[in-house]
C-alpha cells in the first residue's frame, strides 16, 4: 500500500492510493471500504464528527418491515414520486435495495438504534414514505432518537479509526489536479491548505472521492452550518466539469422561525401537527391522505401559502406552528430530545406545552456533481472520468430527482459512499499514480497570496450577506422569471466586487478570515449556477416552483439540467452553458402527484 510524505520548498507532499475529500458520512463510509485494502486518506475541512451529516436528525430509510408491512418496491415508488419523476429510477432501485444492508452494516458497526420492545431496530414515519403506493404513511425510518446523523458520524469515525484511515483534519482542499496522459485526462491528486499552519499540502492519489457536502450557505435562512459552502462542488465546477440539476434546492418545512435551525420531520413522524394562526391543521387541505407527512416540497409550499394568504401566526403573521403538545413529555424527552432543547434554547418555547413557531429553511441540494450508479464522476451525460468519484450531498446520482424524501439522505451517503469506496479501491488496485506536474500547487499558492495581500476595500461579510439575502428573497420556495433575474443581477454585482475583498488577518495560522474569503468565491459561483439553471427551467417540478409556470411540463422538461462553465467569463458572470440529460425511467411513468 502506497503511503509516503515529504517536504519540498515549504510544500508538503503525500501519497495515498485513495484520497477522500470530506469527512462526513459519505466520506467516512467510503473510507471504511477503502482502508482495509489500500492506503486511504481523508482530507477534511472539519473534525469529522462535526460534519453536517449530524443535522440529518430523524432517521435513515430502509424497508426492514420491522414494525409493519413494507417493501423495497414501495420505497422506490415513493422515492420516484417524491422526486416528482425526475429521479433516475434504476438508481432509486439500487438505493432502496441496498438500504437494508446499509442499516445492518451500521448496526454491526455499533450504531445504537432505537429498539422495538422485541429488540428489533425501531422505525418511524417520515414525509412521503407510504404503504402500498401512497395509501397511508408507513414506518420506514430507522432512527436513534433525533440524533441519527450524529450517531452515524460517531459510529463511522470509530470504524475508520479501527481500519487505520489517515485523517487530515482541518485541511481545506482547494484544487483537484488532473493531467493529460496518453490514456486521456487523469486524476493526479489534490491540493489542500492546512488551517492550523497556513501550509500547503499536495496529495498524490490514484483515486479521488469527493464527499464534501452541500452549499446551503448560499441562503441566509438555512439549516446548514457555516461550513456548508460548496467547496467540493465548486472545485469540480472550476475544473470545467458539469453540474446537474442545480435549480432543485430543498426547503425543509420545519426550521425554527427566523433562525432556520432544523426541527426534525421525525416530530411529525411521531404525530406532531402543523397549524396556522387560527389553529387549523391546514395540511388536510393540501394533502388529504397523508397530511403533515406529505413530501417536503409540498409541505414547505403549503406553509408559505398559508403565510401569503394571511393565515400566518405571530406579530408579522410570517410563520406557522408545529404542535407537539399532544405527544407528551415522555415522547418528546426520549424520542425527540434535541429538537425539544433547540426550541427551548433558541426560541424560549417549550414544545411540551407550547406550539413552536416554524418556517421553511434551506436544507439540501438535490443537484451537484453528476455521477453514475458506481459513483464515478461524469464529464458529460455519460463519459466517466477514470479515478474520480463523488458521493453524498455534493453528488447527483440522481436518486432524489426534484425533491429528496426525508431520511433518504442518510441512506444515500451510506449506499453511494460504500459504492464510491469499493469502486475507488478497485480502480486503485490496477491503476498507476499519475505524475504530479511540478507546478501542481502554484494556482492555490497564488490565489491565497493574492487574497491575503490584497489591498481592496470590500468586506467578505457584506458580500456574503447580500448574496444570502437576495437568494432568500428571490430564489425561494416560490420563484418567477422576475425574482430570479433580480437575483442574477445582484449576484453579478457581487461577483464584480469580490476581487476587491480585503482580508484583515494577514497571518498564516488559523486564518479564518482568509478561509471565509475563499468560501465566498465558491458560494458566488454556485449561486449563479443555481439561478441560471432555475431561470432555464420554465415549469414547476418538486422543489422548483415557478409561479409564472405553475404546472409540470413532462413533454419539455422531464430532463436533468446539465450546466457547463464556458470560457466566456467576464468577472460579473462565469459564462454558463446549459444542456439536458434524459431521465432514466424503468417502471413508473409520470402521473399527477397527489398525496
Ligand atoms: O428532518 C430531518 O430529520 C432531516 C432529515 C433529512 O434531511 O434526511
Amino acid at each position: 500500500m502506497a503511503e509516503t510524505s515529504s517536504v519540498t520548498d515549504g510544500i508538503h507532499y503525500h501519497q495515498h492510493d485513495v484520497l477522500i475529500i470530506g469527512g462526513g458520512g459519505a466520506g467516512m463510509r467510503a473510507a471504511i471500504e477503502a482502508a482495509p485494502k489500500a492506503s486511504t486518506a481523508v482530507i477534511t475541512k472539519l473534525y469529522p464528527t462535526r460534519s453536517h451529516t449530524g443535522a440529518a436528525q430523524g432517521g435513515m430509510a430502509a424497508a426492514l418491515a420491522n414494525v409493519e408491512e413494507d417493501s423495497n418496491e414501495w420505497h422506490t415508488y415513493d422515492t420516484v414520486k417524491g422526486g416528482d419523476y425526475l429521479t433516475d429510477q434504476d438508481s432509486a432501485e439500487i438505493l432502496t435495495r441496498e438500504a437494508i444492508d446499509a442499516v445492518y452494516d451500521l448496526e454491526n458497526m455499533g450504531l445504537p438504534f432505537n429498539r422495538t420492545p422485541d429488540g428489533k431496530i425501531d422505525q418511524r414515519r417520515f414525509g412521503g414514505h407510504t404503504r402500498d403506493h401512497g395509501k397511508a404513511p408507513v414506518r420506514r425510518a430507522c432512527y436513534a432518537a433525533d440524533r441519527t446523523g450524529h450517531m452515524i458520524l460517531q459510529t463511522l469515525y470509530q470504524n475508520c479509526v479501527k481500519h487505520g484511515v489517515e485523517f487530515f483534519n482541518e485541511f481545506y482542499a482547494l484544487d483537484l489536479v488532473m493531467t493529460e496522459t496518453p490514456l486521456g485526462k487523469r486524476v493526479a491528486g489534490v491540493v489542500a491548505y492546512e488551517l492550523a499552519t497556513g501550509e500547503i499540502h499536495v496529495f498524490q492519489g490514484k483515486a479521488v472521492i469527493f464527499a464534501t457536502g452541500g452549499f446551503g450557505k448560499i441562503y441566509k435562512t438555512t439549516s446548514n452550518a457555516h461550513t456548508l459552502t460548496g467547496d467540493g462542488v465548486g472545485i469540480i465546477w472550476r475544473k470545467g466539469l458539469p453540474l446537474e440539476d442545480m435549480e432543485f434546492y430543498q426547503f425543509h418545512p420545519t426550521g425554527l422561525a427566523g433562525l432556520g435551525i432544523l426541527l426534525t420531520e421525525g416530530a411529525r413522524g411521531e404525530g406532531a401537527i402543523l397549524r396556522n394562526a387560527s389553529g387549523e391543521r391546514f395540511m388536510e387541505r393540501y394533502a388529504p391522505t397523508i397530511k403533515d407527512l406529505a413530501p417536503r416540497d409540498i409541505v414547505a409550499r403549503s406553509m408559505v401559502q398559508e403565510v401569503l394568504d394571511g393565515r400566518g401566526a405571530g406579530p408579522n403573521k410570517d410563520y406557522v406552528y408545529l404542535d407537539c403538545t399532544h405527544l407528551g413529555a415522555e415522547v418528546l424527552e426520549t424520542k425527540l430530545p434535541d429538537i425539544t432543547e433547540f426550541a427551548r434554547t433558541y426560541l424560549g418555547v417549550d414544545p411540551v406545552v407550547e406550539r413552536v413557531p416554524v418556517y421553511p429553511t434551506a436544507h439540501y441540494a438535490m443537484g451537484g456533481i453528476p455521477t453514475n450508479n458506481d459513483a464515478e464522476v461524469l464529464s458529460d451525460n455519460e463519459t466517466v472520468i477514470p479515478g474520480l468519484y463523488a458521493a453524498g450531498e455534493c453528488a447527483c446520482v440522481s436518486v432524489h430527482g426534484a425533491n429528496r424524501l426525508g431520511t433518504n439522505s442518510l441512506l444515500d451517503i451510506n449506499v453511494f459512499g460504500k459504492r464510491a469506496g469499493n469502486n475507488a479501491v478497485e480502480y486503485a488496485r490496477t491503476a498507476d499514480f499519475v505524475d504530479l506536474p511540478t507546478d501542481a500547487a502554484d494556482g492555490v499558492v497564488k490565489m491565497l497570496a493574492q487574497m491575503r495581500e490584497g489591498t481592496g476595500t470590500e468586506s467578505v461579510a457584506e458580500i456574503r450577506k447580500a448574496l444570502q439575502e437576495t437568494m432568500d428573497r428571490n430564489a425561494q420556495v416560490f420563484r418567477t422569471e422576475e425574482t430570479l433575474q433580480t437575483a442574477l443581477a445582484d449576484i453579478a454585482k457581487l461577483r464584480s466586487r469580490y476581487p476587491n475583498v480585503r482580508i484583515h488577518d494577514r497571518g498564516r495560522r488559523f486564518n479564518t478570515d482568509l478561509l471565509e474569503a475563499v468560501e465566498l468565491g465558491f458560494l458566488l459561483d454556485l449561486a449563479e449556477v443555481v439561478v441560471v439553471s432555475a431561470i432555464n427551467r420554465k415549469e414547476s417540478r418538486g422543489a422548483h416552483m415557478r409561479d409564472d409556470y405553475p404546472t409540470r411540463d413532462d413533454v419539455n422538461y422531464m430532463q436533468h439540467t446539465m450546466a457547463y462553465r464556458t470560457a466566456a467569463e467576464t468577472g460579473a458572470s462565469q459564462g454558463i452553458r446549459l444542456d439536458w440529460k434524459p431521465v432514466r425511467v424503468t417502471h413508473y411513468q409520470p402521473t399527477e402527484r397527489k398525496y
